[in-house]
């Protein structure tokens, strides 16, 4: 074909808007990506941040980009190329260089940013995760964050900002401890992509893990900050924001309810220990918000600022994501004001052991899992079956005495029962019941939505059994 025409970068640059046409750069070709802005998943904003200018930088940031199919994509908008004295540029420093070293065993999901699961195997070893295996989940670089010049900002009632040390943290307030169970609204997010595609990370069962969590009480800081123990009238919601910043220097942040933040009994923590140890960089040193109960969206990492607010945290995370939505809702359609966001998760359990597609002896099996509910329901019972659900047995819960109300951390569960002679392959399913009787729904599809989250259908391990 003709040659594409030759543009300079500046030529480039002025195209920065819709009303001017949107080009960007990526090596040494030039693209109008005018016509994809509206459709890109990562949303209008980002895709604007690269308006006149090149990409890489910004993709080093979103190595999701990094894929056949996100090029292709840009391959359909080229409309010239630089010319020759333009086109060398300097490679971008990589954001995600300083982030931590990683335990191998992690099954890896994405890289860049760090999101990864332990093997179910290994999940259910230890009712305590070890912190190297506990899951992570990053949406972006980890940040570098110096513990002495560390300062909490926490807004006052009536304007005043205080800034508390990690020292001031850890010797004006008691430090009080909690085992609670940390979960992704996207687990076992990879059941509900298979029965129709949804956008998000390919989580197995193990997007969760338990810990003991150190720190002060939120409500303590809270108080110490001049707040009071009930609210005003109205709801009211205490924010948190991140040090973690994307390029347009949005921090991550969440926010949950006022009561939550200061009942919970007490739970709700500002934590600097994890098992014991300091808080690892990956889970957020040196400050974390520890929420029991509550999705892991809401548990703030990297802490930098705490608000209180009569409006929910402003934040993407937020907003426009962690909801749940109908089956009937498709990305054309959704409006993501219509939903609450994602606070307490429904009761859920899953199949550690065996594996998906496990050859097993005859005779009998044991069957191990782990079983949690949100908002402090304890799991009462989990009901197992090796024959695709329609024989139940009741399984050994293992888990740490918690009081009702504040059972924050899940149980461990295993069974051993016969496998009926002369099958050549099982069914094995759990369900799990939890302290106000709700149930896990059996089937993905009734509960299936866009976003992939709230996943917590009856589990199904297949199996066959070898003679
Ligand atoms: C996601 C294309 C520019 C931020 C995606 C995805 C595609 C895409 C296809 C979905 C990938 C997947 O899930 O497999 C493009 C194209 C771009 C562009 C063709 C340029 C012409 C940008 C820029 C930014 C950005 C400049 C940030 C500054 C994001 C984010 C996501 C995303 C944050 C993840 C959304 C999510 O999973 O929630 N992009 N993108 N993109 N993009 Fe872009
Ligand atoms: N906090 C910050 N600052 N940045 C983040 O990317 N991810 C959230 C939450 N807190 C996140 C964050 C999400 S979605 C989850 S599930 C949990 O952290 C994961 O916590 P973990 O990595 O300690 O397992």
């Amino acid at each position: 074909g003709a040659p594409y025409p030759v543009f300079t970068r500046q030529e480039v640059g002025q195209h920065r808007s819709l009303a001017d046409r949107v080009w960007v750069t990526y090596g040494n070709e030039v693209f109008d990506i005018t016509d994809f802005v509206e459709l890109h998943p990562g949303g209008q904003s980002k895709i604007l941040l690269a308006a006149g200018g090149a990409l890489e930088l910004l993709w080093a940031m979103y190595a999701v980009h990094s894929q056949e199919h996100v090029l292709g994509i840009l391959r359909g908008y080229k409309v010239g190329e630089l010319s020759p004295e333009e086109q060398s540029q300097p490679t971008p420093e990589d954001p995600y260089a300083g982030d931590p070293p990683r335990h191998p065993a992690l099954k890896v999901n994405s890289l860049k940013p760090f999101n990864a699961e332990p093997p179910a195997e290994l999940l259910t070893e230890n009712y305590l995760t070890p912190n190297q295996l506990f899951f992570k989940r990053n949406h972006l670089p980890v940040p570098a964050v110096d513990p002495a010049s560390y300062r909490l900002q926490v807004e006052g009632p009536r304007g005043r900002t205080l800034a508390l040390s990690l020292h001031e943290l850890k010797s004006r307030f008691p430090k009080h401890e909690v085992t609670a169970t940390l979960q992704c609204a996207g687990n076992r997010r990879s059941e509900m992509n298979r029965v129709r595609p949804v956008k998000g990370l390919e989580w197995g069962v193990a997007a969760l893990s338990t810990a003991r969590w150190g720190g002060a009480r939120l409500r303590d800081v809270l108080a110490h900050a001049g707040y009071p123990e009930e609210g005003q009238a109205g709801e009211q919601h205490v924010g948190f924001e991140g040090l973690d910043q994307d390029l347009s220097g949005a921090a991550y942040g969440a926010s949950i309810p006022y009561s939550t933040a200061m009942g919970c009994h007490g739970d709700v923590l500002l934590a600097y220990e994890m098992n014991g140890e300091e808080l690892p960089r990956d889970h957020g040193y040196p400050l974390r918000v520890g929420v029991p109960g509550v999705v892991g969206a809401r548990n703030v990492k990297w802490l930098g600022r705490i608000s209180v607010s009569r409006e929910e945290s402003q934040s993407h995370w937020q907003q426009n994501d962690y909801k749940g939505f109908s089956p009937s809702v498709d990305w054309d359609t959704v409006d993501f004001s219509t939903a609450p966001a994602i606070q307490e998760l429904p009761v859920q359990s899953a199949i550690t052991e065996p594996a998906p597609g496990a050859a097993v002896p005859p005779g009998e099996l044991t069957v191990k899992g782990y079983a949690w509910s949100g908002g402090g329901r304890g799991v009462g019972r989990v009901d197992v079956s090796l024959d695709g659900g329609r024989t139940w047995h009741v399984a050994e819960l293992k888990g740490e005495e918690q009081a009702p109300g504040r059972a924050w951390a899940w149980q461990l569960w295993q069974l051993t029962g016969p496998v009926a002679p002369g099958s050549t392959e099982l069914d094995v399913v759990c369900k799990a019941v939890d302290a106000s009787y709700n149930v896990q729904p059996d089937t993905v599809a009734p509960i299936w939505n866009l976003r992939g989250v709230l996943s917590n259908a009856w589990h199904r391990v297949h199996v066959t059994v070898v003679q």
